[in-house]
């Protein structure tokens, strides 16, 4: 028996345009798309709300929020894992690479421990148990500046579902850190260190990129291609980083720093994505470019909620206010986000798409929402 739902009445945000209409889903595929309002028996009333693909979210830290509600508080996994899957559904997101670093520093006082791998498995039994509500990827940040990327991408392989690897360099005083008092307050406020400590750990992490970041940097390469993952860079500040991101392969630019970094990403044919947060408070929290000046440059394609989940909708409608059309807005956290990371049935409402939907009602200045179908499957 074949299974339908009808989504009527809604102003459906079509790849390029909005139109007032209805879409008709078949087991889980977008098997019709039909302007003008319905009555059809069954279809399910959308009163005049948005009717969007599902948000693609190819960058979110949130995961590790749920595992570390407080520092040093360890939360059973399973159930931050749940609570992760549940919370991102509920803002309208229905397919999420969840970020994990790879490369650690197992000792002194900026030590940062393993646990992508153990935690990717305990995501990937729930997965296979159904008790997830949306589609989950693995995004491996592969941290150049630490001392372990090469045995921990060693353990991950094609099976893994490595949708993105991103080559981050955190090295102090270039890319995200050019500026070392922001690194300085962040890191010290974190791991509660001295001045003297701050200045070792510097030292350290210089070192550590000395002896090992050539060789870390070719290691995340190859290993992306192994796992047929699509290769993103991170922090990308100058021409120069831009050009070797391309020579690398590179089709996706997660948060480049300055406007130099942003147009050169376009002269090369790289997708550039920028914050949620970064836009809605009008900066960077590192003190790098605003992603509002990208967007006013024509210089943003994607955007990724980072380390608020619920920006990621008020981002694009905001974009979408900025632009003047709604639809372009949205495609910078459907199509494009989909396009980027090589997803090639979801997106955007079409027919023969996956059903992944939402439904968003504006209220107040806020989006408000009302709906999320999996596969045609409600899942909040
Ligand atoms: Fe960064």
């Amino acid at each position: 028996m074949t299974n339908q739902l009808i989504l009527a009445n809604a102003n459906v945000v079509l790849e390029n345009e909005v139109i007032r209409g209805a879409v008709t889903v078949t087991d889980g595929v977008i098997t019709a798309i039909d302007q003008g309002d319905t009555v059809a028996p069954g279809a399910e009333d959308m009163a005049g709300d948005l009717l969007c693909p599902g948000l693609i979210e190819l960058h979110t830290d949130n995961l590790e929020r749920h595992i570390q509600p407080r520092p040093k508080v360890d939360w059973p996994h399973a159930a931050a894992i749940v609570a992760h899957d549940a919370e991102l559904s509920g803002i309208g997101i229905t397919t999420v690479f969840d970020a994990m670093r790879v490369g650690s520093i197992p000792s002194g006082k900026g030590r940062y421990l393993k646990y992508a791998r153990s935690l990717s498995k305990e995501l990937w039994g729930l997965r296979e148990a159904g008790a997830l509500r949306i589609s989950h990827y693995l995004h491996l940040r592969a941290e150049v500046c630490s001392e372990t990327l090469e045995e921990e991408m060693a353990e991950f392989g094609p099976d893994d579902r490595v949708g993105i690897v991103s080559l981050m360099d955190h090295t102090p005083g270039q890319r995200q850190f050019r500026d070392i008092s922001k690194l300085k307050a962040y890191v010290m406020g974190k791991n509660n260190m001295s001045e003297d400590d701050f200045a070792d750990h510097v030292a350290n992490l210089k070192d550590m990129r000395d002896r090992n970041g050539a060789r870390h940097e070719a290691v995340a390469v190859a290993e992306a291609k192994r796992y047929g993952a699509v290769l993103a860079s991170h922090d990308d500040t100058t021409g120069d980083h831009v050009a070797t991101s391309s020579r690398y392969g590179i089709r996706l630019a997660e948060f480049p720093t300055t406007v130099e970094a942003a147009r050169a990403c376009y002269d090369h044919g790289i997708a550039v994505m920028m914050g949620a947060p970064n836009l809605i408070r009008g900066g960077s929290h590192s003190g790098n470019v605003a992603a509002g000046e990208l967007a006013e440059l024509d210089l943003l394609d994607i955007v990724s909620s980072d380390y608020v989940p619920a920006a990621l909708l008020s981002s694009a409608l905001l974009l979408g206010d900025m632009w003047g059309n709604i639809a372009r807005g949205i495609a910078t956290v459907t199509k494009a986000p989909a396009d980027a990371s090589g997803l090639t049935d979801r997106g955007r409402i079409a027919l023969g798409e996956r059903a992944d939907m939402i439904r968003v009602a504006r209220i107040g200045g806020a989006p408000v929402l009302r709906g999320t179908w999996v596969q045609g499957k409600r899942v909040a």
